[in-house]
């Protein structure tokens, strides 16, 4: 096991934020996780879990250990009527991760095309994208107590997955962020394949290609434009996807916002609540294209944050106060930050 001291954290992070680890040890298997358990005394306690660093702020520099997950693999492990079953290590890229699965032959993550970040960061907050979530297509994890060095198997029940949260975002007494480290992930890609396309933006794309029964290699490409031409490209524009989760109302509120701002984007629940588009309320507010010092609301999609040079976590997190300040004091609604802020 190998502990690197005062590691720059800006090549590891796509906000490309400055800040430092001041010890970094790579994860590349669960003997890495367990002899850096047994190394020290009552386990590895508190430590920071780095995957593709796309859902963090960094503020500071990281004083607690910093254990950066390279776990590697992809593999089919098992193929019934009714499901394929695969598996990826924490540390592969995501993305790269989807296209495989398609390059297997074994269709149904396609809609989570080019969402940045590693296979293990995936579950920890839920990723979804244009009418599926990783809940979906979901099997189970390995994880490495980081207290014990034991392994733990969960299923989706025991990950308590919701939008944009599991239980690896929480430190209550059930909560187990920080304390378990994903080391392998299992999916459930169910047969036969079915398109899922009810989303606006791929109803547009059905529409103008005229193509009645896509294929899932045509439905990932579409994803990938669609992606391409409003979320910026991290290695070329820092940011960390969806700064803000999209908030949840009471039908009440709903009807009471929609009287006085007739054009919100908003989606019924089945429970009778109201999703509200959070980046159409900071449009609503003036914010887009706006810049505060080096950080900067994205020109074609408001809930974007990006960093245009130089940017602190400091000075992004006094632009997201700015931007929840605004927001509040319009429509009395208080976004809740989506990326994890260290
Ligand atoms: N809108 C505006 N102005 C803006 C941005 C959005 O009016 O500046 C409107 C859009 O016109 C649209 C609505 O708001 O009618 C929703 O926008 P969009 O379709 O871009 O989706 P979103 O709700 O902003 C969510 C996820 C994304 C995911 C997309 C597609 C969250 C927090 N974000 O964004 O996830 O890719 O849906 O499914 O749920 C991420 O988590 O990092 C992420 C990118």
């Amino acid at each position: 096991m190998l502990v690197e001291k005062n590691v720059p954290l800006q090549p590891f992070n796509t906000l490309h934020v400055v800040a430092k680890a001041l010890s970094l040890i790579r994860i590349r298997c669960e003997a890495d996780v367990r002899s850096a358990v047994a190394a020290t005394a009552g386990g590895l306690l508190p430590a920071f879990i780095l995957g593709g660093g796309s859902n963090i702020v960094l503020t500071g520099d990281v004083k607690v250990p910093v254990l950066k997950v390279e776990i590697m693999g992809r593999r089919l492990l098992q193929e019934t009527s009714k499901a394929v079953i695969v598996e990826a290590g924490a540390g592969e890229n995501w993305s790269d991760f989807v296209t495989w699965t398609l390059q297997q032959g074994c269709p149904g993550l396609e809609n989570l095309a080019l969402i940045p970040g590693t296979v293990g960061a995936a579950p920890v907050q839920n990723i979804g994208a244009y009418g599926v979530e990783l809940q979906d297509r979901f099997d189970s994890l390995d994880a490495i107590d980081l207290r014990t060095g034991d392994l733990l198997t969960l299923d989706a029940a025991q990950c308590g997955f919701g939008y944009r949260d599991s239980v690896f975002k929480h430190v209550s007494a059930m909560g187990l962020a920080g304390r378990v480290l994903i080391t392998r992930v299992r999916f459930c890609l169910p047969k036969p394949w079915v398109a899922v396309l009810g989303y606006a933006d791929l109803e547009r794309k059905l529409a103008v290609s005229g193509d009645g029964a896509p294929s899932a290699w045509q439905i990932h490409e579409w994803i990938c434009e669609i992606r391409r031409a409003k979320l910026p490209d991290p290695a070329v524009l820092g940011n960390a996807g969806s700064f803000f989760k999209n908030p949840t109302v009471t039908s009440e509120q709903c009807a009471d916002i929609i009287a006085r701002d007739p054009g919100i984007v908003h989606y019924p629940l089945v429970d009778g609540s109201c999703k509200l588009a959070a980046g159409w309320l900071i449009d609503a507010c003036g914010w887009r294209g706006k810049t505060v010092g080096q950080a900067g609301v994205y020109e074609k999609q408001a809930l974007v944050l990006v960093n245009r040079g130089g940017a602190t976590g400091g000075e992004l997190m006094t632009l997201a106060r700015a931007i929840q300040t605004s927001v509040y004091e319009r429509f009395g609604i208080m976004l809740e930050p989506e990326p994890v802020v260290v």
